[in-house]
């Protein structure tokens, strides 16, 4: 194998990784026409993490599994759940009253935010209710990270666990039996009659498959436990590093954030975003602000693959059981792709949309590409324009002298020392 130009070759640990960055290639493996380019088996933290679900499985299981989160994110049945939405964020506005005229940290407010929407808008829950799965999912998740790199010899590691591999086996007990607890008390609402049927939202649409008469078809709890863990997680963390990135580069460009509100209060008046009034889909400007957010601070920074079987892809020849990487960080800033000016926060290259933003739309992947796309990016969409049209309604907001910009990769990009503005009631 040989890597030339916009490709290299790098090794992790004892595999070699091939580090793509050449457009037509990031197409060709995110699209997966061959079937040769899979996503690498969770091992260890990760695996206790997500389990084996729609992030992390392969096969006739990730297309099924695939299906029905399609089914449960779509557009119709996102629209169901902007009241949850709108609870959530009215809670988090509530919360702000006692830091009016005062320094305020937004990371962690959005933590609770977006864990709360995802409880109750897919999972009828709150953030206080699953307050034990989140902080548990929290500990794995850095236990994960903490442990990346850190290199386990074959025999010796199977014989003698860590500290962290002994607690993380806890953690990962906590989190099933709280998810088996949730599981129980929707049977039992459906049996006392207190709800009609298992509920309309993703649980719901989950359990019905638990109970489906049909052998092939039917998916076991452990699948809709490992599918709560992968929604609960995937649902509020990356979420959570889009709104705090939005929220600082609005504090630093007041301009954007005039402009911005200006666009919210022609829409919706000074009232809160209804399911009905289609009012999300008009925001133009916001969608500029958001899409360039995730360009410059894109959530997840780079995609893996592994390569499965010896191919070809270009000029390239790749052996099995190489690893692929690509740095999306590295597209997004790409002077070749984006111009002389793409480190600068510049909303208005996306005024007529991504296709004219970029030289090459395969320079650009906040939510992915292909088969493995983000499926919550619509849902992602919907919750950061909601919760910034009702915080742009009521606030203004600038910088914190306080603030120090140090972005840190964990399982997201996210501000190490938080995100502290000066928040001003209007
Ligand atoms: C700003 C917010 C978000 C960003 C930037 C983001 C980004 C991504 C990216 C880049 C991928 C593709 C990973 C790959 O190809 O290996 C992905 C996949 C995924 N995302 Fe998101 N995501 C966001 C929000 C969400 C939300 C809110 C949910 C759940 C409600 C979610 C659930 C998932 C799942 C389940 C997958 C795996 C899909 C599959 O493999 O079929 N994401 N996301």
């Amino acid at each position: 194998m040989c890597a030339t130009g916009r490709n290299c070759l790098s090794w992790h640990g004892s595999t070699a990784q091939l580090i793509v960055t050449e457009p037509d290639l990031i197409k060709e493996i995110l699209n997966n026409k061959s079937g040769v380019y899979i996503k690498p088996k969770p091992v260890s933290f990760m695996k206790k993490l997500l389990g084996n679900g729609l992030a992390t499985s392969e096969g006739k299981k990730w297309a099924k599994q695939r299906k029905l989160a399609n089914h449960a994110f779509h557009a119709e049945n996102l629209k169901n759940m902007v009241p949850a939405m709108l609870t959530s964020v009215e809670m988090m506005l509530e919360r702000w009253r006692q830091f009016e005229g005062k320094e305020m940290e937004v990371f962690e407010e959005f933590k609770v935010a977006t864990s709360d929407v995802i409880s109750r808008s897919a999972f009828g829950s709150s953030y206080f209710e699953g307050a034990k799965i989140f902080e548990n999912l929290n500990k794995l998740a850095a236990m994960a990270v903490g442990n990346a790199n850190k290199i386990r010899l074959p025999v010796i590691g199977k014989l003698l666990k860590t500290s962290d591999e002994i607690e993380s086996e806890k953690v990962e007990n906590r989190i099933r039996e709280s998810f088996i607890h949730m599981i129980r008390t929707r049977q039992e609402k459906m049996k006392n009659g207190e709800i009609d049927g298992l509920g309309c939202d993703y649980l719901g649409f989950l359990l019905r498959e638990n109970q489906d008469v049909d052998d092939n078809k039917r998916i076991s709890i452990e699948d809709v436990i490992d599918e709560c863990k992968t929604f609960f997680f995937a649902g509020y963390e990356t979420t959570t590093s889009l709104l705090a990135w939005s929220v600082l580069l609005l504090a630093i460009h007041t301009d954007w954030q005039d402009r911005a509100r200006k666009e919210v209060l022609e829409i919706f008046e000074g009232k809160s975003p209804t399911p009905e009034d289609n009012g999300i889909a008009k925001l133009k400007t916001m969608t500029m602000i958001i899409n360039e957010t995730l360009r410059l601070y894109p959530p997840i920074v780079a995609i893996y693959r592994n390569v499965s079987r010896e191919t070809k892809i270009g000029d390239l020849f790749l052996p099995g059981n190489i690893e692929v990487l690509i740095p999306c960080l590295v597209s997004h800033s790409d002077p070749e792709v984006w111009g002389v000016d793409a480190h600068l926060f510049k909303p208005d290259r996306f005024a007529e949309g991504v296709t004219k933003a970029a030289k090459n739309t395969m320079a650009y992947l906040p939510f992915g590409l292909g088969p493995r796309a983000c499926v919550g990016l619509n849902f992602a969409m919907i919750e950061v324009k909601l919760s910034l049209s009702m915080i742009l309604q009521r606030y203004a907001f600038t910088l914190s002298p306080t603030y120090v910009h140090s972005p840190v990769q964990r399982m997201s990009t996210r501000p190490h020392h938080g995100v502290q503005i000066i928040l001003h009631a209007l």
